[in-house]
This record gives structure tokens, C-alpha cells and sequence, in this order.
């Protein structure tokens, strides 16, 4: 049997602000998805919330880009957006960018990552899901779990790695992807990803055991709306062990707080703080961006847990070092490298701020 992870997930309303998801929505959430596991359609599910995203994680036998999977979260989200409305929570609905569903979520706002698997012995799976940040803050991590034998040992030790992996990496800008490999295009493959506002790492495959090992959700917001309407938040898939990488060489590459856009106003870089699920609430200046993990073993598609990654005093250090670059970068204020390059500024307000200066600049001789 095989069977699909889907985790798919929106931004439809956040309390206050921009800071959480109510717990009503997740009750709504709860409530739907129940439904569709005792109907049948789905195996099993698990709601989660990274500071104002709702977090649907579900397990199926319908494969990727199923119809009625993509309804079940479009219609899971549309009641979620009734409560939140009835709340007035902020910005209800706001990742919903079209009003009716066409068959795929994809392009409609909410951000998607799936992987169909046929089922190993055992099935230990990794979910991140981040608040404040754009599709390419995974590029980094990735490429340590995958790539660097300094943060995975098993790349080194483990035979069944040592012939490296198949990353595939989308140009989000002119939508064209290309498959490159490692160890042999390693240095290639850094000269795309570490341009972060145009190339992200979609998905990883075992070049040993022909299986996909890691799927990134995309999907860039502004991109699709062409104007700003929040952060991307993305997720991301990990299967673990056996051959691939270890749950605690994947966890390593987070504890690191690596600098990622999409804090405040999605114009600030920061850096990205893995946390428990009950930090997940972006509090200082509307962040630090932060970063979620839960573990599960999947069983015939049940799902095994959440363990809460990320709550571990072992990655209490990596939170002070993302503390510590969270007030170095707010001194710069409104300045960059704080504040975003221009040309990522475009699809935020700050446009419309600019204009007002088009007729009083002058030439100069
Ligand atoms: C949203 C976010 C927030 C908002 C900010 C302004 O993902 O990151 O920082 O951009 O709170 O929100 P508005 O423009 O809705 O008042
Ligand atoms: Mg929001
Ligand atoms: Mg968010």
C-alpha cells in the first residue's frame, strides 16, 4: 500500500495580530478533518499551529495533488475563515486568494508539501513548519542534512549514503527547475540555492535507494498575488534513518539560527529560532522567524506522535545565539541589510510610499 503525507496549510486569521492561530480554528480544523477519517477519506491526521499558520498534516492512499485531498483543506480552511471571522480575527482569510476551488490548492494561497511512499519497515518522518519566512529558508538546512558531511556523518559512514543525493531546485522567479547531485555538483548546486530570493530546494532523493527523502512546500504568496499578502511559511517533509539521514543529524542543521527573510512586514531579514510548539508565537517585533518540528512514525499510514522536536534544552544555546542576532539586526532599524534589498521590497506597501516622490526628484547636471 502506498501511502501519502499531505501537509498543507494557511494563514487564515491570526490572535492578536499576526502572532498565533485561536484555538476555536483549530477546533473547526479538528472537527473537519475527524470527519473525513471516519468517512474514509483520509488515515489519519494531526492540526498544528506555527504562530498564525494553521497546520494540517494527513495521511491518505490518494497520492500527491489529489483532488479531494486539496478540497478537504480548501473546505477545511473556508470553515476555519467562518470562525475567525465571526472572532474578527486578524486578517481572516487572508491566504485564501481565490474564491472558488479549482482542483488543487496549489496557486490559491495555502502552501503544500507531499510525499507518497510506499512504506519502509519503519517509517520515522520529520515535519518543519516555519512562521515569518519565505519558501527558501529550508535551502540552508537542506543542504547540511543532505550535503555537508560536517553536519552528517552518515554521508561519510553510512555506505548507503555515500553516493550522495538527487536535489531538485526551482527557480521561483521564471518557474523552471533543474535536478543536479551531489557529491559531484555540489559546488553548482551552492551557486543556485545560496541566491535565496530565487532558487529553493524542492526535493531531495536517495541516489542509493531511489526514494524521496525530503519535499518543501514553494510556493511564494507574493509571486502568485503579485502584491504583498503575508509570508510564504513554508513546511517541509523529512524521512529519516536507514539510509537516510538520522533524526538527529536533520534536527543539527536547525541549531544553527541561520539569517532568513519574511520578519516584520516580510521586509527584514532574521534569524530563524527552532522552538516548541508553545513558543511558536512570534512575539518581539512579530518574530523571530521560527521554525517548528514534528516527529512521527508512520504505521500503515497512522500517525505516530507528534514528538515536539524542537523542546529540548539542547537547543537552548542556538535560541540565546538567535536572540543575540535578533537584537544585533534590530539595531540596524530600517536600514539593510535588516531591512530587505529593494527588489524584494516590491511586492511589500513600500511602494505605494515611494510614488508619492516620482514628481519631485530632479535631474542632476
Ligand atoms: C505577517 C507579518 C507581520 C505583518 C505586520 C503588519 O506575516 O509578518 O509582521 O506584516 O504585522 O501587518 P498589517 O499590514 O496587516 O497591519
Ligand atoms: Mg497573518
Ligand atoms: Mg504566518
Amino acid at each position: 500500500m502506498k501511502v501519502t503525507l499531505s501537509v498543507i496549510k494557511a494563514d487564515i486569521g491570526g490572535f492578536p495580530g499576526h502572532v498565533s492561530v485561536h484555538p476555536d480554528l483549530m477546533k473547526k480544523a479538528e472537527e473537519k478533518l475527524k470527519e473525513a477519517r471516519q468517512s474514509g477519506l483520509i488515515i489519519d491526521f494531526k492540526i498544528l499551529a506555527a504562530g498564525d499558520d494553521l497546520e494540517l498534516i494527513m495521511t491518505h492512499t490518494k497520492g500527491t495533488d489529489n483532488e479531494e485531498i486539496h478540497k478537504l483543506a480548501w473546505d477545511t480552511f473556508l470553515a476555519a475563515t467562518e470562525v475567525a471571522k465571526e472572532l474578527k480575527l486578524y486578517g481572516a482569510g487572508q491566504d485564501l486568494l481565490t474564491d472558488t476551488f479549482s482542483g488543487n490548492v496549489k496557486g490559491m494561497g495555502p502552501g503544500v508539501a507531499e510525499i507518497e511512499m510506499e512504506e519502509r519497515p519503519s517509517e520515522p518522518v520529520l515535519v518543519f513548519m516555519a512562521d515569518k519566512c519565505s519558501p527558501a529558508a529550508w535551502n540552508l538546512p537542506l543542504f547540511r542534512i543532505f550535503a555537508d558531511p560536517f553536519n552528517t556523518s552518515g554521508l561519510v559512514i553510512d555506505p548507503k549514503m555515500t553516493d550522495g543525493f538527487k536535489f531538485e531546485i526551482h527557480d521561483i522567479k521564471e518557474n523552471k527547475r533543474v535536478f543536479l547531485k551531489t557529491p559531484e555538483d555540489t559546488y553548482t548546486i551552492l551557486a543556485l540555492i545560496g541566491n535565496t530570493s530565487r532558487y529553493v530546494i524542492k526535493s531531495v532523493e536517495s541516489a542509493t535507494l531511489g526514494i524521496t527523502a525530503a519535499v518543501a512546500s514553494t510556493q511564494r504568496l507574493s509571486l502568485i498575488a503579485g502584491k504583498y499578502v503575508g509570508k510564504d511559511d513554508p513546511v517541509l517533509i523529512v524521512r529519516a534513518q536507514n539510509g537516510l539521514p538520522s533524526v538527529g543529524e536533520i534536527t543539527e542543521a536547525f541549531a544553527f539560527p541561520h539569517l532568513v527573510e519574511g520578519w516584520m512586514r516580510g521586509s527584514h531579514n532574521g534569524p530563524l529560532m527552532p522552538v516548541s510548539f508553545k513558543d511558536a508565537r512570534p512575539l518581539r517585533f512579530d518574530g523571530p522567524p521560527r521554525v517548528i518540528c514534528a516527529g512521527f512514525q508512520l504505521a500503515n499510514g497512522t500517525l505516530h506522535g507528534p514528538v515536539d522536536m524542537f523542546d529540548d534544552p539542547a537547543f537552548d544555546l542556538t535560541r540565546q545565539k538567535a536572540s543575540e542576532i535578533a537584537e544585533y539586526m534590530r539595531r540596524h532599524g530600517i536600514f539593510e541589510p535588516h531591512r530587505l534589498p529593494a527588489e524584494e521590497m516590491e511586492y511589500t506597501r513600500l511602494p505605494q510610499v515611494l510614488k508619492k516622490l516620482e514628481g519631485i526628484f530632479e535631474d542632476i547636471d
